[in-house]
């Protein structure tokens, strides 16, 4: 009898994670690399968030609280939900887990039946499908390509839904595209919705503060109040707040659904660590500046890596509503062979030949459902990223 379990062989690691460690490991072995595969914000988590987490330490504040998170921290989540996306929620239907990872993973667990179906846009966010597979339902991928700016239609979305379909996850902006849906196209997505009863979202908003130009942001349940109680609005401290490290996620949903989430996390992890729910307690209450700062960095960031990316030959790189990732299209850069004498037959050989020959690390598109592609995350310094892509540039221009 074979000793790991048969679920196991349904998934696989996270290629981002791969990408991020053979970078390390080739930086390590003294190799001039720039990685640009690491999905989180560059700069230090905010000043005052870190002193909330000392002062948690200093006034013993370290114990167990609630499995599903702490009354302050729930309090906090309802005013921000209020507050940022017009939703009431009760504090008993909030839930905050391990990261914004553990929060939809319990959602997943919760809820999936064998043959339960899970819509995903793709290109999608890398743990989505394993998850669904992880909990025991089917991912079913849409393709949303460049044409449409990488958004599905609802068209899309009324062909995909089967009765077996349990849940659509939607998220904007997008990781891996930066792709964001203005309201209407989202109400497109969300009047489909509502001629399917048995159908649940779960949105994803974790890069809801990073969004430019006079992109405004809108949500779910926020657009379409008829999708309330069968919404979960999923969201975090990580991204808006450089509290990738600290393991803070939280959702708002219906009573029942987030008491089977508590569920599930009172029997494997308990509560999140206390001291990061002090943390992010300061985080949501407490001064919000920082976030346009970032807003303006990363946007400058995105329009520097658009232009220069875009004057690569046989790169097409779109520019995305939000988030801090970009995902050109090398369609045109595929059956030509590297300078380095490497053919290119799929994007996963366009970023091996790439991290190989000029020590420039992304994440190829097959790992996100969508090719010939690669995901460049520019959450790096200004000078790290012209270099990155003048080395592109030049690859580029020597592939024959
Ligand atoms: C779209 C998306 N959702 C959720 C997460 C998970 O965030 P956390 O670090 O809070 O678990 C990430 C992190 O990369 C993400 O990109």
């Amino acid at each position: 009898m074979p000793f790991l379990s048969a679920t196991l062989d349904r998934v696989k690691p996270s290629p981002t994670i791969a990408v991020t460690t053979l970078a390390q490991e080739l930086k390590a072995a003294g190799r001039d690399v720039i990685g640009l595969g690491a999905g989180e914000p560059d700069f230090d988590t905010p000043d005052n968030i870190k002193a909330a987490a000392v002062a948690a330490i200093e006034a013993g504040k370290t114990k167990y609280t609630a499995p599903d998170g702490m009354p302050e921290l729930k309090q906090a989540i309802v005013t921000k939900f209020a507050r940022e996306n017009g939703l009431s929620y009760s504090t008993g239907q909030i839930s905050v887990g391990t990261g914004g990872k553990q929060i939809l993973y319990n959602a997943l667990m919760a809820t999936l039946n064998p043959g339960d179906e899970v819509i995903i846009p793709a290109p999608y966010w890398v743990s989505y499908p394993d998850m669904v597979l992880l909990a025991g339902g089917e991912p079913v991928a849409v393709e949303c390509g460049i044409e449409t700016g990488f958004k599905m239609t609802p068209d899309q979305l009324e062909a995909a839904i089967t009765p077996r379909t349990k849940w659509l996850i939607f998220n904007s902006p997008s990781n891996p595209t930066g792709a964001g849906y203005t309201r209407d196209e989202l109400k497109g997505l969300t009047d489909v919705l509502m001629r399917h009863p048995q159908v649940w979202v779960m949105s994803d908003d974790m890069y809801e503060h990073l969004v430019f130009d006079d992109f405004t942001f809108t949500t779910p349940a926020q657009v379409e109040p008829g999708l309330y109680d069968r919404t979960l609005t999923c969201n975090g401290v990580s991204k808006a707040y450089a509290m990738t490290g600290w393991r803070i996620g939280y959702a708002g949903g219906p009573e029942a659904l987030i008491k089977a989430m508590g569920k599930i996390q009172s029997q494997s992890t308990s509560n999140p660590c206390t001291i990061s729910q002090w943390a992010a307690v300061e985080a949501l209450n407490g001064p919000q500046d920082f976030l346009a700062e970032n807003r303006a960095t990363f946007q400058r960031r995105r329009d520097l890596v658009v232009r220069m990316l875009n004057a690569a030959e046989g790169v097409d790189c779109p520019t995305p509503e939000g988030a801090f990732y970009v995902y050109p299209s090398i369609a045109g850069c595929i059956g030509k062979t590297s300078a380095g004498g490497a053919k290119i037959e799929t994007d996963e050989d366009f970023s091996r030949a790439l991290l190989e020959e000029t020590g420039v690390a992304v994440v190829f598109g097959a790992a996100f459902g969508l090719s010939p592609a690669f995901r460049v995350s520019y959450a790096t310094s200004d000078a790290q990223l012209t270099e990155a892509c003048t080395r592109i540039q030049r690859f580029c221009a020597g592939l024959k």
